[in-house]
C-alpha cells in the first residue's frame, strides 16, 4: 500500500517561488519521487496575472526539469500564441510535481500513468503555496486532474469548461478560476476532430487572456 503523507512538511511558510522551487527538490510527500528523475516545479514570473495548471510532468519534462517543454508543451505554446498570449508572462505549473510512469514491456519506453487522487492531494500543498506566492487574477486548469485538485472531485471539465468560478486562496484572498481540456487530449485526436478541439482550446485560452487583459 502506497503511503502518501503529503508535501506539507516540506513546504516553507510564506516563501516566494524561487525558495519553493528549491525546497520542492527534496520533497518525499508521496512515493512518486522514488522513480522520477527530479521534481518539476512551476515556472514563470512571480507577478503573472495568468496561472496555468497541468496534470503532471511528462517524460521530457522529467528529464529537463521544466513544465510543458515536451509535445504537450509545444501544443500549448501554439495555442497560447494563437490566443495572443506571451507565455513568458504566464506562470505554468502542474497539479503533481513528479512524473508517474510505467515501462512498456517491449520498448522500455516510459509511458505516462495518471496520478491517483491520493497523489494529487499529497502534492496540493505545493500548488497552494505557488498560488499564495503568485496571487494571480485567473487560474486556468488544463484537464480534470488540475480542475479537481482545485475545485473538488465533483468538477466536470466536459460540462463546466470555459465558465468562470471563484477560487478561494485562503489568506491570499481569492481569484477567478476556469477550466479547459488538457493539451494531450487534443494531441490524441486527428483530422477535423483535432482541428476543432484545437480551435476550442485556443478559444478558451483567448477568453482567459481577455479576462486578465493579457491578449495582445
Ligand atoms: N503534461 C502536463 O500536464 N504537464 C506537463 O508539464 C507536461 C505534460
Ligand atoms: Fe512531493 Fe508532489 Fe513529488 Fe509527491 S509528487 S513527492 S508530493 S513533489
Amino acid at each position: 500500500m502506497a503511503r502518501h503523507p503529503g508535501a506539507q512538511a516540506w513546504v516553507p511558510e510564506s516563501a516566494g517561488t524561487a525558495r519553493l522551487r528549491e525546497a520542492a527538490r527534496s520533497c518525499e510527500g508521496c512515493d512518486l519521487y522514488r522513480e522520477a528523475t527530479q521534481t518539476v516545479f512551476g515556472d514563470g514570473p512571480e507577478d503573472a496575472r495568468l496561472f496555468l495548471v497541468g496534470e503532471q510532468p511528462g517524460d521530457v519534462e522529467d528529464r529537463e526539469g521544466e513544465p510543458f517543454v515536451g509535445p504537450a508543451g509545444r501544443l500549448l505554446d501554439q495555442a497560447l500564441e494563437d490566443a495572443g498570449v506571451d507565455r513568458s508572462g504566464v506562470y505554468v505549473t502542474n497539479a503533481v510535481k513528479h512524473f508517474k510512469f510505467e515501462r512498456a514491456e517491449e520498448t522500455g519506453r516510459r509511458l505516462h500513468k495518471k496520478p491517483t487522487r491520493g497523489e494529487t492531494v499529497a502534492c496540493h500543498p505545493w500548488l497552494q503555496a505557488e498560488l499564495r506566492a503568485v496571487r494571480p487574477d485567473l487560474v486556468v486548469a488544463l484537464g480534470a486532474t488540475a480542475a479537481q485538485s482545485l475545485m473538488g472531485t465533483d468538477f466536470r471539465v466536459s460540462t463546466q469548461r470555459g465558465r468562470v468560478y471563484d477560487l478561494e486562496l485562503g489568506e491570499a484572498g481569492r481569484c477567478e478560476f476556469m477550466a479547459t481540456v488538457h493539451p494531450s487530449a487534443v494531441i490524441r485526436l486527428s483530422g477535423d476532430e483535432r482541428d476543432e478541439a484545437l480551435a476550442r482550446f485556443t478559444a478558451d485560452l483567448r477568453k482567459a487572456a481577455d479576462l486578465v487583459g493579457a491578449a495582445h
